[in-house]
């Protein structure tokens, strides 16, 4: 099942894009598409391993998360100015917008950037300049995580807050979280403790991915010793009975992204994720892009590919947006205001 598929059933296409969604899983160095690759790269006079835009898409062809985030890292070493940053956003944003996003917490690699030496006041000036455009022109309102990357030491992450909280201020209208990303296996939560506790007592909101590619056990962890507030994926929290019963008394978000897991590999068909029977089981489930322009499919894609694979009504739809929206880090009052504007369907 692929984006493609709208063609399938127009009208509950048309349904979706309608409905009011907050996208809560979505890193904004995977909306990059390969278009913007070739674009920055002529500009920023850097030379690709590709020689055209079909070459790179063809290259889209993962295993594992490994093989993709090889080719995500490189994909976004074209990213060298506050312009390239602006225009990358702007674009995810009105994409987002397109597809009846009203909210939008988007998250940035920060080490994948200050890494090549980018500094990350370049990033945040670049992506600010886009969301508060698109919060003036489009109505569309955003905030930033800055997730860390979990293949690295925690110092290192603690050295990249540490830089961006010269930011915070300036960004304060943007800025809300942190999150935890990259590689899983083998990078469990429990790395990221005193990160967690000191980003938490600076008044930060926790995300992590978790359960994604890893166990059950790293959900746990995620919510035991980082105390996230959302889990980034979350599919495995089902291999533990315990875990599972808690997510769904604590109505623990799960931003899942169903065309990403299809894509590399967590599920061999979207017929067999379990986002339709978690939700059906009582858990806040909420549907995302992950790196849409990687894995086929912006926002709508994703929730059209869920409901035609996994039945899901349009009650469970409205269910599902809504979820979004009370899982989102927006005030009470900012949500109620948003809902006023964007009322949902009655069904
Ligand atoms: N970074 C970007 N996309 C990711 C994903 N799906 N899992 C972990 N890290 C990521
Ligand atoms: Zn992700």
């Amino acid at each position: 099942m692929t984006a493609l598929d709208s063609h399938a059933n127009p009208e509950l296409a048309v349904f979706i894009r309608r409905l009011p969604k907050a996208e809560l899983h979505v890193h904004i160095e995977g909306t990059l598409e390969p278009e913007l690759i070739f674009k920055f790269a002529r500009r920023n006079q850097i030379t690709l391993a590709y020689e055209s835009v079909e070459d790179l898409r063809n290259a889209y062809a993962f295993t594992n998360l490994q093989s993709f985030l090889d080719i995500y890292y490189a994909g976004m070493a074209v990213l060298q100015t506050q312009q390239d940053y602006r225009e990358m956003t702007w674009a995810y944003l009105q994409r987002a917008h397109a597809d009846g996003v009203v909210h939008a917490e988007i998250m940035v690699d920060g080490q994948a950037h200050t890494h090549r030496d980018i500094p990350l006041s370049t990033v945040f000036a670049g992506m600010a300049e886009a969301m508060h455009q698109a919060r003036d022109e489009l109505g569309l309102s955003s905030y930033l995580i800055l997730s860390f990357l979990r293949d690295f030491p925690e110092d290192d992450a603690l050295d990249t807050l540490e830089e961006a909280l010269a930011l915070r201020v300036q960004y304060q209208d943007l800025w809300v979280g942190v999150g935890l990303s990259s590689a899983e296996l083998g990078n469990p939560p429990e790395k990221f403790t005193r990160l967690y506790d000191y980003a938490r007592s600076l008044g930060f909101r926790c995300v992590a991915h978790a359960g994604e590619e890893g166990p059950a056990e790293y959900i746990r962890g995620a919510l035991d010793d980082l105390k996230v507030e959302r889990i980034d994926h979350g599919v495995a929290c089902e291999h533990d009975p315990t875990l599972l019963e808690r997510i769904i008394r604590e109505q623990i978000p799960l931003t899942m992204c169903p065309l990403s897991n299809l894509r590399l590999g967590v599920v061999d068909n979207l017929s067999q994720h379990n986002a339709a029977k978690l939700l059906r089981q009582g858990a806040c489930v909420t549907i995302n892009s992950d790196d849409p322009s990687y894995f086929g499919g912006y926002i709508v894609d994703n929730y059209l590919a869920a409901a035609q694979a996994l039945q899901l009504s349009k009650a469970e739809l409205v269910e599902i947006a809504k979820n979004s929206l009370s899982g989102s880090f927006l005030s009470l009052h900012a949500r109620q205001a948003l809902l006023e504007r964007h009322p949902f369907p009655v069904i």
